[in-house]
């Protein structure tokens, strides 16, 4: 059932302020300010050298977000796999190495494999699933559940934000148990995440804006989505959902990585999504961002700073760990906008779908 919405797709970015409060509430004890006992309690992150982390499209962007997170939080290092390339590879594993698999459908052939394949070579695995009866959920030593309710539409959404929170909680777990984070510093963190509800419904609140932007970018054959730091998956996530829905070719770029290449593709005709990011590396990204417009392309700015609807779309304030999240919003209503604009098949792109039980 669609609801009031004219696709599965737009009532699963509308219930992200729900989803993401369900699942704050399965993760953390709020008032406490604490990640919960029972959530991954029988991993033990303190003697962890090494975290891979195995997924696959979607998922796997919501792993390189968490990435940044847990190598800040816990002080580890993390890989991160597509699971069909990971399964293949002649791989060294060393000692106390966990691995974690992300799926939403908790189906998916490479993944599955992955972790049937790497449960020997490490001291444990945890899988982060939506899907809590599903096969992967099973093979797992650990499951965490990301409580976002059944996905029908095929390019992910609640459940891309669900996985990244997931992550989140984990990677502060990792830095209690390796004594990295005080309880001071978890609390604060827990009390950013409070107000993601909220920050989330602002930003759908936004919904004109981005539709704006949306129908300008569908004018053109190709669209470049870039960013920095946290904001690069970001990017790279914004270039699969709009590819996936809209058929228009679109690519993510590290900010930096622009001029040893796709630069060279960059004209009039190719607008640019920049991701500012309101932390540190928010002043290189405007300076990449500039490199474009120099070279006559249209850039589109997506972040707090933006100051006026010509510049992009502002969105609302928010702390750095917030804001992958509501610029993970931002990139779904904006692939969907362009979608509809467009009169693809939003729900059910061709050639794709939503469990890929074969590899
Ligand atoms: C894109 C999308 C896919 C899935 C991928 C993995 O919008 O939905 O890229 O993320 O097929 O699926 P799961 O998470 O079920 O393993």
């Amino acid at each position: 059932d669609k609801g009031p919405h004219e696709h599965f797709m737009l009532k699963e970015i509308y219930e992200q302020p729900d989803s993401l409060g369900r699942l704050l509430r399965h993760l953390f004890d709020l008032d406490g300010g604490k990640v919960k006992d029972d959530i991954a309690a029988n991993v033990d992150f303190s003697a962890a050298q090494r975290i891979v982390i195995v997924a696959c499209g979607t998922a796997h962007y919501a792993s390189h977000v968490a990435r940044y997170w847990i190598e800040d939080f816990a002080k580890v290092p993390v890989e991160i796999e597509i699971a069909s390339e990971y399964r293949y590879r002649p791989r060294v594993h060393g000692a106390n190495e966990i691995a974690i698999v992300v799926s939403q459908s908790g189906e998916t052939a490479d993944t599955l494999a992955a972790l049937k394949d790497v449960r020997e070579h490490v001291s444990a695995t945890l899988a982060v699933v939506n899907v809590p009866t599903s096969t992967i959920a099973r093979e797992a030593d650990t499951v965490l559940t990301i409580e976002a309710g059944p996905e029908i539409g095929v390019a992910s959404t609640k459940a891309f934000t669900g996985q990244v929170l997931a992550l989140l909680a984990l990677a502060l777990k990792a830095g209690c148990d390796r004594g990295v984070i005080s309880s001071e510093d978890l609390a604060a963190r827990i009390g950013e995440l409070v107000t993601l509800p909220r920050l989330i419904s602002e930003t759908l609140a936004v919904r004109d804006d981005i539709e704006r932007v949306a129908r300008h970018l569908i004018q053109s054959a190709h669209v470049l989505f870039l960013g920095r730091g946290i904001q690069y998956p970001i990017a790279l996530e914004a270039a699969l959902k709009f590819k996936e829905i809209t058929y228009v070719h679109a690519d993510g770029y590290a900010a930096g990585e622009l001029k040893h290449g796709p630069i060279a593709l960059v004209d009039q005709k190719m607008p640019v999504v920049v991701f500012d990011g309101a932390g540190a590396l928010s002043e290189k990204t405007a300076s990449n961002a500039a490199e474009v417009v120099a070279r006559g392309a249209c850039v589109i700015r997506i972040g707090t700073g933006v100051e006026s609807a010509d510049q992009g779309i502002r969105t609302p304030q928010c702390s750095d760990l917030v804001e992958p999240f509501v610029n993970a919003v931002v990139l779904q209503l904006l692939a969907y906008e362009a979608a509809r604009a467009k009169g693809t098949d939003v729900d059910q792109p061709r050639n794709l779908a939503k469990s890929v039980t074969v590899e």
